[in-house]
């Protein structure tokens, strides 16, 4: 056997192969071959036993010291391995989280729900709270309640799809809304006076041509305090162009005309110009219809269950498709509904996008 020198060299080589193991097996394979039952150290260690007294305490105690420094060198390096494979571990997965999410996720906005996020913004911050209704709606909601009686001509104007009922079935009958004002109705059940709010959705009337199509949106407008007039309802909806169309000079134009439920009622326009076939609005010569308004007829305030002599109301009612291809200068309606991606890709907004009065409704 070798003496002590032979001992400590074969340690140094030991040690350094220890330090230089590349990874855990490596790590694991050097266990083995040096203190495994079959391992290098662990057959000196046995040969001890063979050994006569005296030899075997000159060499034990240098072969534990070359174990026990071994052994802690197996520890510090798979102590130094794992802090490695952590660290490597970390860096793969590192991820900045103040970083912008991606400006334009693969799905659009949809200009229609564009239009409701941006009007719902410019209303609530007038105060308004959004209303909802059903769009299969009874025919006392959608008309008797709007003071639009059963022999009433609107009822023929409104194109109306009625829902089909089997004999003997004497459920009240059911239309699909033809408008959003039915909605005034509910909200005033719902919450009574003094009230505040619009409601947008979608409406269905039997017509198709390029400016129609048998499902649309409109938002409906309510508002029912103690004393309202017409000109708070004309300052609302100027304030509302001006916010919408994002143009300071907006006019707006109030042309008298009638609804089964309003008394007075109007219709507003708002001025254009259609120079170089460009619609230009709040600048030139022309007009153009963008909804109809009015003070809310007593009879609808009743079926509301709100006393019209204590209560006074406005309302309005505006096409949300319309203000839509107005804004954004889309020239067919029925594309609004066809589901084509390249449409969508084309007029959608991006979806994170989401309209707020501060940053600008349309960025
Ligand atoms: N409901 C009407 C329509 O669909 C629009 C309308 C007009 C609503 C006047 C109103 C209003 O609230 O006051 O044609």
């Amino acid at each position: 056997m070798r003496g002590m020198d032979g001992l400590g060299a074969l340690g140094a080589t030991y040690l350094s192969d220890i330090a230089a193991a590349a990874d855990e097996a490596a790590l694991e394979a050097l266990r083995i071959a040096l203190l495994g039952r079959k391992g290098a150290i662990s057959l000196r260690m046995r040969a001890l036993g063979g050994m006569d007294p005296e030899a075997r305490r000159a060499a034990a105690p240098a072969l534990n010291g070359l174990r026990d420094e071994v052994e802690a060198a197996f520890r510090a390096r798979r102590a130094a391995l794992a802090d490695a494979a952590l660290a490597a571990r970390l860096a793969a997965e590192w991820l900045d989280v103040t970083l912008p999410a991606r400006p334009r996720p693969a799905g659009t906005v949809h200009p229609v729900t564009q239009v409701m996020d941006e009007l719902t913004a410019i209303f609530a911050d007038m105060g308004f709270a959004v209303a909802e209704g059903p769009q299969v709606e009874t025919d006392w909601h959608n008309f008797d309640a709007l003071n639009i009686p059963p022999e009433h001509p609107a009822r023929q104007e409104h194109d109306t799809f009625f829902l089909h009922r089997a004999e003997g079935d004497n459920r009240p009958p059911h239309v699909l809304r033809t408008h959003t004002s039915p909605v005034q109705i509910r909200a005033m059940l719902a919450r009574g006076a003094p009230l505040r709010v619009i409601a947008p959705g979608r409406v269905y009337r039997l017509d198709m041509d390029q400016t129609h199509t048998p499902m649309f949106h409109q938002v409906e407008g309510l508002a029912i305090d103690r004393e309202l007039s017409m000109a708070q309802l004309k300052w609302v909806l100027e304030e509302f162009c001006r916010a919408f169309f994002e143009v300071e000079g907006v006019e707006l134009r109030f042309r008298a005309s009638h609804f089964p439920f309003t008394e007075p009622s109007a219709e507003v326009d708002i001025r254009c110009s259609w120079a170089d076939g460009q619609l230009r609005i709040g600048e030139g010569e022309s007009w153009l219809e963008i909804l109809g308004s009015g003070m809310v007829h007593p009879n609808v305030l009743r079926a509301g269950g709100v006393d019209p002599d204590r209560w006074q109301g406005f309302a309005f009612g505006m096409g949300i498709d319309r203000i839509a291809m107005l804004k954004y200068g889309i020239p067919d309606l029925r594309a609004f509904f066809e589901s084509d991606l390249r449409w969508l890709r084309h007029y959608g907004f991006a979806a994170l996008d989401i309209p707020a009065l501060p940053a600008g409704l349309s960025r």
